[in-house]
């Protein structure tokens, strides 16, 4: 014990404090509440996994993959990654308990954090959180990619975050893809001198991403490059064509955007993001798409296709506060200010009552006068003080004041259960 130096969280992680993160909570809550709804089931993974399953899955040539993973080599020397995303340990998951033997297609979602080595600012962070699912099978109908998108949409209804765009695009499938990737990459040749040195290295390692790219003086030369869209298969321009109308059924609306090709190499087929306001330039709260080699790929089942998304926590409830648009949730309903020993027991006693009908209760450790205990239970924010001396424990009754008002009134220990729990009830108090 020498140094003295304040330890201070890791560059690009953050605590979540009270009342935040009973905001995430209730926002996680809401999320669960509506993949249930639409039969998704909870898959628990791990935090870390061999290197190895990352790279396969997610393309060795990938910024993330590349640059951004936190990899350590483990005792016996094997190469262990934090997870940067949740998609391949589904794959792996899915693969190592045989589940293309269940009946049905697999519909599993996950809760948790992430990790990625990237530059830090609002938005962007090192360990950050998603909310993901993913649906695997034998049928890449393209209904299975509109009720994803259909439920994502359900879900940030639910949740409050309305200015959202849904983009979409098609990346091609293995037959179609590498066919216009050699055109991209031959067309990208001709204008080389015209791309910075990140889009000119990619021309060769993976062309699609320059697509991705936002430096102004690059979007002249791309807006000229021959577009997937007039490229794809006859299979993949059927697929694409019956999404977009299985799309406007469930009436949702959505942009085309033939840019979208994602930072992952694992995508074929659909791909889709969605932005949301109030981020600046870290806008996107939730991509996914189509992956139907994946399984495969880490050497699963032939013919296994998937599809999933995972969306931003972060990002989602910074644009919810950007937006107003934070619900007032329930805090402290009561507490306790007790004076003198007799008036000790009768508070014990109430304060388990009152929580057990689902309130929100403090009771301090130590007494204080009442002034002093009310003061403090202002501060707190609680709606109600409870005031319980010498006279209310000798006479059974209870004081209750109501702290925006002041409003006071004198209940029996039945009036008091009642009055609040019908209050709880009709105001969320
Ligand atoms: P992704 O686009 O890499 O996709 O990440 C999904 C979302 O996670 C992003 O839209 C963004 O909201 C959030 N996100 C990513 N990186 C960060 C960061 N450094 N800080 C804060 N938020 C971040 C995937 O991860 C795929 N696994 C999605 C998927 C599931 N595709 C198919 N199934």
């Amino acid at each position: 014990m020498e140094s003295h130096k304040q330890c201070r969280a890791v560059k690009g992680t953050r605590d979540i404090l009270p009342p935040d993160s009973a905001l995430w909570n209730w926002f996680e809550q809401r999320a669960r509440a509506v993949l249930e709804s639409y039969n998704f089931r909870e898959i628990r993974l791990p935090i870390f996994e061999e290197t190895e399953l990352f790279a396969r899955s997610l393309g060795a040539d990938t910024d993330v993959v590349g640059k951004e993973m936190y990899t350590f080599e483990d005792r016996d020397e094997s190469s262990i990654s934090l997870r940067p995303e949740a998609t391949a340990s589904v794959c792996r998951a899915y693969i190592e308990h045989g589940m293309h033997l269940l009946p049905g297609n697999q519909k599993l979602s996950y809760v948790g954090p992430m990790f990625r080595r990237e530059r830090p600012q609002r938005g962007r962070y090192r360990q950050f959180y998603q909310i993901g699912a993913e649906v695997l099978g034998s049928s890449d109908a393209p209904a299975i990619d509109a009720e994803v998108l259909e439920m994502l949409l359900v879900l940030f209804r639910h949740v409050g975050l309305v200015n959202t765009t849904l983009y979409i695009n098609s990346v091609g499938c293995q037959q179609c893809r590498p066919t216009y990737v050699e055109l991209l990459r031959q067309e990208l040749r001709k204008a080389k001198d015209q791309l910075g040195p990140d889009s000119q290295r990619r021309i060769e390692t993976n062309p699609l991403r320059v697509l991705d790219s936002k430096l102004p003086e690059e979007q002249a030369v791309i807006e000229r490059l021959p577009r997937i869209s007039e490229h794809l298969c006859a299979a993949c321009r059927q697929h694409f064509s019956e999404l977009k109308d299985e799309l406007n059924l469930r009436e949702i609306c959505f942009e085309e955007n033939w840019r979208l090709v994602r930072g992952l190499d694992y995508y074929t087929r659909t791909t889709f993001e969605m932005t949301a306001t109030g981020l600046g330039s870290q806008n996107a709260v939730c991509g996914g798409g189509r992956y139907d080699g994946l399984v495969e790929l880490l050497g699963g089942r032939p013919g296994v296709k998937g599809i999933g998304f995972a969306i931003g926590t972060d990002r989602a409830i910074l644009s919810l506060e950007a937006g107003a648009r934070v619900p007032q949730l329930p805090g402290l309903n009561v507490f306790i200010a007790r004076r003198g020993a007799r008036a000790y027991p009768v508070a014990l006693n109430i304060a388990k009552k009152l929580r057990e009908c689902g309130l929100v209760v403090e009771l301090p450790a130590e007494e204080t006068n009442f002034k002093k205990a009310l003061g403090m239970a202002d501060k707190l924010g609680a709606r109600y003080g409870l005031i319980i001396g010498e006279d209310e424990a000798a006479s059974g009754t209870f004081t209750l004041k109501r702290l925006a008002d002041a409003d006071q009134r004198k209940l029996t220990e039945n009036e008091l259960l009642e009055f609040l729990e019908s209050e709880r009830r009709g105001s969320g108090a």
